[in-house]
């Protein structure tokens, strides 16, 4: 039984509608991408939101937003995409990497506090695979060491600590829209939400030129916007967000049922309160890449997120970090099984049984 890692598809209507917008002739931004910032600002709770062309110049809005200087350190996980830190350098600022917690794989609070130094401007968490970092003691400690908080959301819309959406945790947020995310714009995009307005309007321009009416320029900026066709299938997959994300949670709920029986295979850890939205299904294991070999032999598709942390890639080999031992093992353990919407129930059991085979 084949079990693809991704599966992508847009219904009849949503074409039509990507049609009579290409006929139109407003490709670039207009009407969709407002309607997608104010519904995406209304699902988050947050009250500003602005599109972009990816999740990349989302956080680099969002850091040009925070108005931080060259030398400035932001603390972040060397457990994530490599976009988390990349999205620092132009700016001159420092990333200075901290450690995961082992059970979420998001940043450790207690390493946040030995990573911290008078040059620490901002804490920069990840919410990992659809789960929030521990956002309760990350603003404790930013409120105690005067720092700004942003999250990279890119992997976690709709994901909620007691009630709260991601996006209205810190004060900016970055999601990416690129096809495997739970909510997707057909190529690339990106979101910002905040509920600051003055910082709204300074990401505002950053993401236009600089623009403050047309063709005067006040400030630096880019073209970091998003074509209006992204607008349309991203407010589609806005609107299929909550059913998606519930059969995200069914498919990660049976998987953990089927797995919890096998003792080499550590399953995901939810804290109380918080509500994982599963962009991965990530497991720890003991041989993790025999195990690989194995799914796909047997046409099973998997992801390892990931394999080479950022401390240890060779664009960021130079810098010193503390300790990092927990983001080391999860490099040699995690491996992510299919969990899109799109699976049955059968293709599941079809993985596990895979897996318990395979330690037998
Ligand atoms: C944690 C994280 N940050 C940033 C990004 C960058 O987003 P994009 O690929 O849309 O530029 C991604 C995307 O994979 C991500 O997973």
């Amino acid at each position: 039984m084949k079990v693809p890692i991704v599966q992508l598809e847009l219904p009849e209507i949503v074409l039509e509608e990507v049609k009579a917008v290409l006929k139109s002739g407003m490709w670039a931004e207009g009407k969709p991408v407002r309607d997608l910032e104010q519904e995406f600002a209304g699902f988050t709770g947050a009250k500003f939101c602005r599109a972009v062309n990816n999740g990349t110049s989302a956080l680099l809005a969002s850091i040009y937003g925070a108005e931080l200087k060259p030398e400035d350190e932001v603390i972040i996980p060397s457990f994530s995409f490599i976009a988390t830190a990349n999205c620092l350098i132009p700016f001159g600022i420092r990333p200075v990497f901290a450690d995961i917690d082992l059970s979420t794989f998001t940043l450790s609070p207690q390493s946040i506090k030995y990573a911290i130094s008078p040059k620490t401007k901002a804490l920069m968490p990840v919410h990992l695979y659809g789960l929030c970092a521990n956002m309760d003691e990350i603003q404790e400690i930013a409120d105690e060491n005067d720092l700004i908080v942003i999250e990279d959301a890119c992997q976690s819309h709709g994901a909620e600590i007691h009630g709260k959406k991601a996006g209205n945790l810190g004060e900016i947020a970055a999601f990416s829209l690129y096809p495997t995310k739970n909510m997707f714009s057909g190529g690339e995009g990106g979101l910002i939400t905040t509920n600051n307005e003055e910082l709204y309007e300074k990401i505002n321009r950053f993401v236009n030129h600089g623009q403050t009416e047309k063709y005067i320029h006040t400030e630096l900026g880019f073209n970091f916007r998003m074509p209006a066709v992204a607008g349309v299938i991203a407010r589609h997959s806005l609107s299929e967000l909550p059913n998606n994300n519930k059969k995200r949670i069914h498919n990660a709920e049976l998987y953990n049922e089927l797995l919890e029986k096998i003792p080499e295979v550590k399953i995901p850890e939810v804290p109380k309160g918080y509500h994982h939205v599963y962009h991965q299904y990530t497991i720890r294991v003991p041989n993790r890449d025999l195990l690989a070999e194995n799914l796909s032999k047997n046409e099973i598709g998997y992801g390892i997120h990931y394999k080479i942390p950022i401390h240890q890639q060779q664009v960021y080999k130079e810098i010193k970090t503390i300790s990092l031992k927990h983001t080391e093992k999860a490099a040699d353990e995690v491996i992510s099984l299919p969990i899109h919407p799109l699976l049955t129930d059968e293709q599941i059991q079809f993985v596990a049984s895979t897996i318990e085979k395979f330690y037998k």
